[in-house]
């Protein structure tokens, strides 16, 4: 053979071994996730080319160094061929991570984490991924300068997670629109208790003394509302519509002076049940904390959680109203957030109409009377900073109360519950929305959307 044939032979060879790759799938056909899920407001949160289906944590903490030690194991299903995925994670030190039981490359740059598998990952498949890490976790500062994340207690330790905390302490899809079960273990030292989202399977000591709380989660949960509460608690058990298992931890300094409305939890869910539908999840309870440090309570999935300065009973009804909207059906993305806080508002509305001699209607004044209400349409946050302000929450309520006065009692009780009902576990967004509100309306309602929901500015009068 010349040289030029041998050079021709070996090109041939060569556009063989790479044909042969591609058809055995040893080789090049994957691309990487993308780093983001194209969230308006957060295009870098979540990430692309899988779905997460359950998070196994094991976690344990130690309140005196304020370090975490971490294990996540994630399940997920590629939709795509993968060569490489992200998660998202803040801080912490990654110590080593695997996919298929096989060593992963890491690499990290900002919130992104970049696992590459040995081999690729086929489109369809189903795959575990594990990543240790430790450290100490950060407290998150949002744009609108509350603070989220991971907060150190007086004696643990509290992490909430909305609406980007949760990658403060683990890593993760951590994007509303991909939900999973969760598995959350977590070890502390004796005297402390470790509460968590879903039912509590077991408790137990470590031969060294220190106590492991088991949590299952079996219903898909959005990221932002998985949440650890680790301190001293007293720990309240008991029973809720009928069958749900209720587990309450309350920071004892405040335990008697919560007593009163936590033991209320029952009651307030089937007030909740009767309007809104089924209660959506296998268990429930309340985490009341001492300071107020948090400035904010939240819907915490199962669990929502509290300062004891926050605990009063439109608080409570707001977070029992977010399990199902928000928590059971979520966000797709979190410029849809006003279909979270506007049913969370109308509810504490509703609880006024039933129980306080206040018509909504009264509270629909009220709130058009606010001129911080107006100052963008509820379904278009501008930004980041936008989130939780007065026009998701207040005009978002009013956009409710008008629906409520074009279709009638019958209608909006209907669609209070349908609502839900129809996205249970999944997530929805403002379009799903109204236009399930006019399926069931049977009428077009573009003026009341237009005026109401995406209208800048405040309407002439309160029926326009
Ligand atoms: N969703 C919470 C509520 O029930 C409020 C959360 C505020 N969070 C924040 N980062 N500002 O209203
Ligand atoms: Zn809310």
């Amino acid at each position: 053979m010349n040289t030029r044939s041998r050079v021709r032979a070996g090109a041939v060879a060569l556009a063989f071994a790479l044909l042969t790759a591609g058809c055995t799938g040893s080789g090049v056909r994957g691309t990487p996730g993308a780093a983001g899920v194209r969230d308006p407001l957060f295009p870098k949160l979540g990430n692309g080319g899988y779905d997460v289906s359950r998070y196994a944590l094991t976690l344990s903490y130690d309140p005196e160094t304020g370090r975490l030690d971490g294990r996540a194991e994630i399940t997920a299903e590629a939709t795509q061929d993968l060569s490489a995925f992200n998660l998202d994670l803040a801080g912490l030190t990654v110590r080593g991570a695997t996919v298929d039981g096989a060593p992963a490359a890491v690499s990290r740059a900002g919130n992104e984490l970049t696992l590459r598998p040995r081999d690729e990952i086929d489109d369809g498949s189903e795959f575990r991924a594990t990543v240790t890490y430790d450290g100490v976790p950060e407290t998150v500062t949002d744009a609108d300068g509350s603070e989220e994340g991971w907060l150190k207690t007086e004696d643990g330790a509290l992490a909430v997670g909305q609406p980007t905390g949760s990658m403060a302490w683990f890593p993760g899809n951590h994007h509303p629109s991909d939900k999973a079960a969760y598995d959350i273990t977590v070890t502390v030292p004796a005297g402390l208790a470790a509460v968590s989202n879903g039912v509590l399977t077991s408790r137990r000591k470590t031969a060294d003394g220190r106590t492991t709380s088991v949590w299952h989660a079996a219903e898909p949960m959005a990221s932002y509302l998985a949440t650890l509460a680790i301190g001293r608690f007293d720990i309240t058990t008991g029973t809720a519509l009928g069958t749900v298992p209720v587990h309450t931890a309350v920071d004892p300094v405040v335990a008697a002076e919560t007593a009163a409305l936590r033991a209320r939890l029952p009651e307030l869910l089937e007030w909740g049940t009767e309007n809104f539908g089924r209660y959506p999840f296998a268990a429930t309870g309340v985490i009341v904390e001492r300071d107020d440090d948090l400035g904010y309570a939240l819907e915490t999935q199962t669990r929502p959680v509290f300062s004891a300065a926050s605990f009063d009973t439109s608080t409570l009804v707001h977070e029992l109203a977010h399990q199902w909207y928000g928590d059971s059906v979520s966000p797709a993305n979190w410029k849809d957030i006003w279909l979270n806080e506007s049913f969370a508002v109308y509810a504490e509305w509703l609880y006024a109409e039933d129980f306080e001699n206040t018509p909504a209607q009264r509270s629909f004044e009220k709130a058009f009377a606010n001129d911080a209400a107006w100052a963008f349409p509820p379904a278009e946050p501008p930004t980041a900073e936008d989130l939780f302000g007065p026009p998701v929450y207040q005009r978002g309520a009013m956009v409710l109360h008008r629906i409520r006065q074009e279709v009638g009692d019958d209608t909006f009780y209907e669609i209070l519950a349908g609502w839900p009902a129809g996205h249970r576990h999944g997530t929805a967004s403002t379009e799903d929305f109204t236009r399930y509100v006019e399926s069931v309306a049977g009428e077009d309602l573009d003026g009341l959307w237009d005026v109401w929901l995406y209208g800048d500015g405040k309407p002439a009068g309160p029926t326009d």
